[in-house]
């Protein structure tokens, strides 16, 4: 049978990466995005975020076999948390449903590995509590600084997001309907979210001090849509709430022995 999934971001980067490559397996793809997909929607709104569940049930005829939570932003701004949070939390959990007619439904989201950077505690709590009034509001406190506070907006949300899918996977609604719920978390990836800070040789080296890939350095977004083709994949069975790090080693330099 042929597999049908939904993949937000499809119009860009990642996404587009993903859906193509899907698509090369002979998999259906229903894109989500802007902007150049099947279904135009703008996740940072709660308006948005309910047609493109409505319209996604109307194109998948009510079943679906895998979701792919990939759209986000990386700007120090409020709607960065709106999208990379609020929009692929109501991604998942809207598009679920549909999940539960799948002989082998999969469900992944992108974190990233800026979650390790330093983030501000209390958006974090903001997501956490699930509360997108507080945390934009605080998110545009933070956005006033953009060089300094609003450079913890994108890694909060990262951040939130993960400790939501590790939250979430291991419950009734995930590992109890037997959907493996994971995420990634890439290092830098050559993408149009990061061609600007790669402009330079000089501004490519600075990125890299701060994100260190000693494994092969920046990764081609095609690295990360295969992994998240495998986690959304049938023979990912047993992966429960992992956030895999496809980072060329930024996590293990980073965090060395803390974690294991
Ligand atoms: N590129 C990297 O180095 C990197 C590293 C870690 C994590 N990520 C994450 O990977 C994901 C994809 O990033 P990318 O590098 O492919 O970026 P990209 O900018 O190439 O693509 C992102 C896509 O998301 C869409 N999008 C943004 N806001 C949206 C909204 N409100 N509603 C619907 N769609 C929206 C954009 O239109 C775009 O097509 C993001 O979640 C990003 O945070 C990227």
């Amino acid at each position: 049978m042929t597999r049908t999934s939904v993949v937000t971001g499809a119009a860009s980067g990642i996404g587009l990466t993903t859906t193509k490559l899907l698509e090369s397996r002979g998999e259906r793809v229903i894109g989500v995005d802007l902007h150049d997909a099947d279904v135009v929607a703008d996740l940072t709104t709660e308006r948005g975020r309910t047609d493109m569940v409505e319209r996604v049930r109307e194109l998948s005829g009510g079943t679906l076999d895998a979701l792919y939570a990939v759209a986000g932003l990386a700007l120090p701004i409020p709607a960065t948390v709106a999208v990379n949070y609020f929009g692929m939390v109501a991604t998942l959990v809207g598009l679920r449903p549909l999940l539960l007619g799948s002989p082998a439904p999969r469900a992944v989201g992108v974190a990233s590995m800026a979650s390790l950077f330093p983030v501000d505690d209390e958006l974090v709590a903001n997501l956490t509590a699930g509360d997108e009034p507080a945390a934009l509001a605080r998110a545009e406190i933070l956005a006033k600084e953009p060089e300094t506070t609003g450079g913890l907006i994108y890694g909060s949300t990262k951040k939130a997001f993960a400790q939501w899918v590790r939250r979430a996977a291991a419950t009734a609604d995930w590992a109890g309907a037997s959907i493996p719920l994971n995420a990634v978390a890439p290092g830098v990836i050559a993408t149009p979210m990061t061609a600007g800070l790669m402009a330079t040789d000089e501004a490519r080296a600075a990125l890299l001090r701060q994100v260190p890939m000693p494994l092969n350095g920046v990764a081609e977004p095609i690295v990360v849509a295969r992994l998240l083709a495998w986690l959304g994949g049938v023979e990912n069975t047993h992966l429960c709430g992992q956030v895999v790090f496809v980072d060329g080693g930024s996590d293990v330099v980073i965090r060395g022995d803390s974690t294991w």
